[in-house]
Order: structure tokens, then sequence, then C-alpha cells
């Protein structure tokens, strides 16, 4: 089959002709249909962000597609169907501390490199092998429709950190980093959770202005200065009521002075999450005051994807039309143009694009 290899970082990606995947069981194998490509691939790709990413390797974090081959202990699944495939590896024999590995994109620990050793092949390539268990069906779709699909996986992150912080309908969250891909994602699938209102930052004006305009009255927007007191009074004070929960999304840019800006306005009991990259290229701590969590009685957690059963919880809310995939702007490319894909995908980060791949 043809597929796309990384095969030294900072080196351009190769597409060339490599091994079909074997199915075992446990796993199916998928034809990719369409696959995001994110704008931050290139630092990935580069070694940039010192993903722990074993090479050489089909790089490629999930997919929509159809199920080819399903191995003997697949129940429901049959061939054909069409599916969302989800990156996020957990390794099977530690049920309360799984290992975590992103196929084709990144591991977590040295554990997530052991699983990585073995599915470690994304999804830029026309077929690729998953553990039953990460696929999703996500009903008949027209083909033509993949690519929108592939917004699912954009949508599933802020997700998983909604769910975690267990965001209820009637409340009020702050998102950090709305003006992003992951954190506009997240002010819309906060909507559709039901949240009374969304505080959504950025420093951007214009991006803001547009996410006030695309999602309504439920969103108030605050331009954030780079003064963390000054921000935060900001905040308190487009704020209806207290914040009941924040959700960080800030990349390996963005300082611990901007999470904190955010995180420091939730209300006494609330909850915050943190999702972004923020200290992944080094640099300072977080450094929340001890007596503040303690006396507020504030609970903060990280959150990296989303639970198994998030992706066919996101296909209802799509199917219900409670959120739309149809809000992006997708530019296709084919798999032997995968190096103008990265460069466009960064060309155009941010909220409302989407660069997808259709091996
Ligand atoms: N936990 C997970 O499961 C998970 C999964 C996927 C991605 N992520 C993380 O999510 C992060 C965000 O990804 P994304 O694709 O949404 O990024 P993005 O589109 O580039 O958005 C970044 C956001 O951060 C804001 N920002 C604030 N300070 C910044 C700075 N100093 N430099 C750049 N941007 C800054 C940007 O808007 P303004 O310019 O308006 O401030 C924007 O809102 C990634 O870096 C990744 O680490 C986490």
């Amino acid at each position: 089959m043809k597929a796309a290899v990384l095969k030294a970082f900072g080196s351009p990606l190769v597409v060339e002709t490599v091994p079909d995947p074997v199915l075992g069981s446990g796993e199916v194998l998928i034809d990719v249909v369409a696959t995001r490509v994110l704008s931050y691939a290139g630092e990935v790709f580069s070694g940039q962000r010192k993903y722990q990413l074993d090479l050489p390797v089909v790089p490629g974090p999930g997919a929509i597609g159809r199920v080819r081959e399903i191995g003997p202990d697949a129940t429901r699944l049959v061939p054909g169907d069409w599916v969302f495939c989800d990156p996020t590896v957990r390794s099977r024999d530690d049920a309360r501390s799984p290992d975590i590995t992103l196929q084709g994109w990144s591991a977590g620990g040295e554990g997530g490199l052991r699983l990585q050793k073995y599915f470690r092949d994304g999804s830029f390539a026309e077929r690729m092998r998953v553990p039953t268990e990460n696929v999703t069906r996500i009903g008949a779709i027209d083909a033509a429709d993949a690519p929108m699909w592939c917004g699912l996986g954009t949508l599933l992150v802020p997700y998983g950190g909604l769910l975690a912080v267990d965001l209820k309908a009637g409340e009020t969250v702050l998102v950090n980093g709305a003006t992003g891909t992951f954190g506009s994602a997240g002010v819309a699938v906060a909507l559709a959770m039901g949240a009374a209102c969304v505080v959504a930052t950025g420093r951007n004006a214009t991006v803001l202005a547009e996410v006030a305009r695309r999602f309504g009255p439920r969103v108030r927007t605050v331009q954030m200065l780079g003064d963390e007191e000054g921000d935060r009074q900001q905040i308190l004070q487009v704020a209806p009521g207290p914040i009941d929960c924040v959700l960080d999304l800030l990349p390996p840019m963005a300082s611990p002075a901007q999470v904190r800006t955010a995180v420091l306005a939730v209300r006494p009991y609330g909850r915050v999450v943190l999702m972004g990259g923020v200290g992944m290229a080094g640099g300072a701590g977080l450094e929340l005051p001890y007596s503040w969590m303690m006396r507020d009685c504030i609970t903060v957690r990280g959150q990296w994807m989303y639970p198994r059963d998030a992706a066919a919880r996101m296909v209802g809310l799509i199917r219900a039309g409670l959120l739309s995939l149809d809000t992006r702007e997708v530019t296709t490319f084919s798999l032997d143009a995968v190096n103008d894909a990265v460069a466009h995908a960064a060309a155009h980060a941010g909220p409302f694009t989407m660069t997808v791949l259709r091996p």
C-alpha cells in the first residue's frame, strides 16, 4: 500500500510503497478515507515539539474510514462500516493506569513507547491497523463528507476535558485559548452540552469577534492583554456569575501566567482541567497557590484525550443536531501532496479551518 513515512526528524515525509498491515485478533483493518493534518504537524515532524515517536513511522493521528477486515473477536463491526478511528491506544494489561500512545503521533512515557513499538503506524496511509476498541461506528455517510467528519477528532479533545470536569447543563465554563483549533471546538462542545455561558479568551480580537458572531449570546469573549491580574478581572466582569469550570487549551508557546490568569478565576469548589501543551517545551511551572486550592476546595486535573465511549456520545450529539460538523472550511490534499498539506495546515492554523488528507 501507499503511505507517507517520517524517516528522520526534520526531513520531509516520503510517500512510498510499504507492506500492507497484517491483521491480528483484537484488531481491525481500516481503509483510510480522510485524516486530519493538525496545524502543528510540522512542529512534530521537525522534532521541535519533542514528541516521543519511534522512527521510521507512518504518522497521522486518527481517521475516518471504512472497515476492511475484522478480527475474530469483533462482535458488531462488519466490513464496509463507516468508522472513526481513535488514535488513543491504551495498554490492555493494567486497567487502572494504562499506558497511552497516540498511534502515529506520540507516546506518553516509557510504557507508551513500548506500546508504540506495536501500534505505531498512523493514518497517513491507504490502510491502517487499529485496536478493535478504538473504532466507533458513525453510521452511513456520503464519502464526500468524510473530510468534514474528521472534525469529530477535533471536537473530541475538548469533550474529554469537559467530561473530566463534569460540566453540567446550566453552568458557566471558561475556555482559555478559545481562538485556537481545539479551544474554539471547546466552545462549541460546551454549548452543545448545555453550558449557560461560555467565557472565551484569546489575544486575537478579530478571531474573538468571529467566535462571538458564530456562537451567539451564550458566549462572552475576553481579549487577553498579557496582564495576569487585569485579564482575570476582565474575565470575572464579563462572566454572568461564578465560573464553575475552566478548560485550558493553550499551546507550548504560552506562559504559565497565561494559564494562571484563567485557572484562578474559577469559583470556590470549582473544577479546572489542563489540556494544553504549556511546559512541554520547558520553562517555569504553573505555581498555583497551595492555600487557595486547599481553602477553596479546588479540583485541578489534567486530561489527555478522552474516554473510550466519548466518540459514540459525540456522534450522538452530532446526529441529534446539537453539534455541527459543517463549521470549518476544509482543504483536502492527496497523499502524494502530504508535505504541501503539512505546510498548508501550519499556514492556516486556528478555528474554522481544517486540512485533510484523502489517502
Ligand atoms: N490534552 C489533549 O488531549 C490534547 C489534544 C490535542 C492537542 N492538545 C494541545 O492543544 C494545544 C492547542 O492546539 P491548537 O491546535 O488548538 O492550537 P492553535 O490553534 O494554535 O491555538 C492556540 C490558542 O492559544 C492562544 N495562544 C495564547 N498564547 C499563545 C502564544 N504565546 N502562542 C500561540 N498561541 C497562543 C491562541 O490564540 P490567540 O493568538 O488569540 O491568543 C489560540 O487560542 C496544542 O498545543 C496541544 O499541545 C492537547
